[in-house]
This record gives structure tokens, sequence and C-alpha cells, in this order.
């Protein structure tokens, strides 16, 4: 989510980003794209994917609000996807999620940024494809609805990915500290990235309850409390039900393990190393594992703080159904 501190506005499409409302956000100024604050670089990669992208019918769209556990959804449709071909047997060593980080089993759609990564290469891949995006549904290419392409959205309890998104910001952002203060402030306004955070959860959301076959929203924290029931859930979505036989041999347990938190911070690939998946800002394959909590908020948040993001939350998602 973050990008090189040489992601200035000079660098993306100048023209476009003079057009658009502009405002300081927690490490940058951010630019008012359709409704979402995004990066320079950022509007230029989601133009570029609005008018280039083609989508196909059997595409399926892993959707994430930045440090909701994309990096678990992406670990767990894979291996549930894949398990014909990549099946998990314990102890063989042999299963990609044991030694490729599982940021790039998944390719995001518009990262790294399409100005110098060609969405070309998003061409290649084998249908049916499984590909991620931090875009709202309304910055998606209009293929995506029309062609009635399925999106799994995971979303989560809103002070934790505060607190989830200060930790990375401190820990990517090399040589600069974030004040907790003043980027609560920010969350608080809705200005973030991909934000607000509210507009982006209910607009898959509002998706979801009208179309329930195309859009399966889930929740961080009901899948920690639940993974098993939730993997099963995946499955069933992405078209390749767990069998009788899976089940009983023990199949959706070997995957929740798998791809568990401690598990998966533990493999080398996940906890050393540096990869550039932004383009221009390489960072740590750790940096995507931190505590892998629900209810961290605690240890950070003054019980005044949580009191005011819960009542913004309430306020913004009022009538809609959603709750925290
Ligand atoms: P914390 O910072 O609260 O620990 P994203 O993948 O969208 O960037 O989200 C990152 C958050 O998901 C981090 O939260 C990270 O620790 C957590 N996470 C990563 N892998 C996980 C897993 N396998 N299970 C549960 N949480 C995970």
């Amino acid at each position: 989510m973050a990008e090189s501190n040489h992601d200035g506005a000079e660098e993306g499409d100048s023209q476009l980003l003079s057009t658009l409302p502009t405002r300081q956000g927690m490490w940058k100024p951010f630019f008012l794209y359709r409704g979402c604050w995004l990066t320079p670089r950022s509007v230029t990669s989601v133009a570029l994917v609005q008018s280039q992208f083609t989508p196909r019918p059997d595409d399926v769209f892993l959707a994430t609000y930045p440090k909701c556990g994309t990096t678990w959804l992406k670990a767990l449709a894979f291996a549930i996807a894949n398990r014909t071909v990549h099946p998990i047997v314990s102890g063989s060593g042999a299963h990609p999620l044991l030694t490729t980080h599982p940021q790039d089993l998944v390719p995001f759609l518009e990262l790294p940024h399409r100005d110098v990564h060609p969405i070309a290469d998003l061409d290649k891949l084998p249908s049916p494809r499984l590909l991620s995006t931090h875009m709202p549904p309304s910055l998606l290419p209009p293929g995506v609805p029309a062609l009635g392409c399925r999106v799994v959205y995971l979303c989560r309890e809103p002070k934790d990915v505060f607190v989830s998104t200060w930790h990375y910001m401190n820990k990517v952002g090399e040589g600069f500290h974030i004040d907790m203060g003043a980027s609560f402030e920010l969350f608080c306004e809705g200005m973030t990235l991909c934000g607000p955070l509210w507009e982006h959860y209910l607009g898959y959301w509002n998706q979801s309850v009208a179309e329930p076959d195309r859009v399966l929203f889930l929740k961080y924290d009901e899948m920690m409390a639940d993974t098993t029931k939730h993997v099963r859930m995946l499955a069933k979505f992405l078209r390749v039900p767990f069998t009788d036989e899976e089940v009983s041999d023990g199949a959706v347990e070997e995957i929740v393990s798998l791809c568990s938190f401690e598990t998966l911070k533990s493999l080398p690939v996940n906890s050393s190393g540096v990869s550039d998946r932004i383009g221009g800002m390489p960072m740590e394959n750790s940096s995507y594992f931190r505590a892998g909590k629900v209810g961290d908020w605690k240890t950070h948040l003054t019980e005044e703080m949580a009191k005011r993001l819960d009542g913004i939350v309430e306020e913004k998602l009022r009538g809609s159904g959603l709750t925290f």
C-alpha cells in the first residue's frame, strides 16, 4: 500500500491529477479520484486498469481495504483453488505456499503500478484467474459486475485496521515516523489510502446484499473465530467445494493450518528478505505479518479514541445492516 518517496505528483498523470482535489495524507499528498483517496501513482495506475484491463467472466477478485487480511485471504484462496494441482501433503515441503510469499501467488490488478508494469502481464494468466485489488467497487473496470465476475471481500474491525495501518506505515516508511495522534485524526476523517474506509466497506456490502451469489462479504474477526467454516464457505463460492471424502480426510483443517498466521509468519520466505511489489519501494517480506490478532487496538488506543472511531463508523454505516 505504501509507495516510494519518489512517488510525487510529477510521477503520476499530471493532467489527470491537476483536475482532482488533493490533501496531505498520512505520509504524502493524496488525490480524491472518484470518491477514493489515492496516491498520485495509484490514481494513474487505477485509471489505466479501468481503461485497459479486460475482465473474463470466470475471474475471481479478492478485494480488501488495506490491512484487513489480504495476505491471509490470498493464501487461503490460492490453497483452496489449487488443491488438486498442489495437494497439501504434510511434511512434504512441496506446496507453493511454503516457498512463495502469499502476496506473490495472487497478483494485484493495480500493483505494481501499471504505468511501468504492463496490464498485459495479467492477460497471460490462464483462466480461471484469481486476482486481488484494494480498489473500491466504484473503481473496478465496469466489465467486472457486467460480466458477473465474482468478488470475495474481506473487511475488518476498523480500530484494528487503524492500528495495523499505523504499524505498517512506520515499518515500511523507511526513515520517517508517523505520529499516532495525527494519523488517527486523518483516519477519523476518512483520509486514508483507498479511503474513506466506510465507503469502501459499504460499496462491497451493498453489492453483496444485492448480489449474494456474486459478492461474498467476509469479516476478518469472524474468519479468525471459525476459520474452518469460512474455508468451506470460500471453497463453495470459488466453485470447488470440498467433497465428503476430503472433509473426512481433514483437507479443510490442513488448509487452515498451512495458512495460519503462526505457520506463514514462521516460514523463511515470509520472515526474511525484501521484495518490491509496488514498483520503486522494496519492503521486508515480514511486514505483512505482525500480531495477527483480533482486538489488538486495545493495547494502542485510549478509551476516548476507541469511542470516537466507533461513533464515526456507526454513524457512517447506519441503516446499511453492516455493524462491528
Ligand atoms: P496486524 O497488523 O494486526 O497483525 P494485509 O494482508 O491486508 O496487509 O493485512 C495485514 C494484517 O493481517 C496484519 O495484521 C497481519 O498480521 C495479518 N495477517 C497476515 N497473515 C495472517 C494470517 N495468516 N492470519 C491472520 N492474520 C494475518
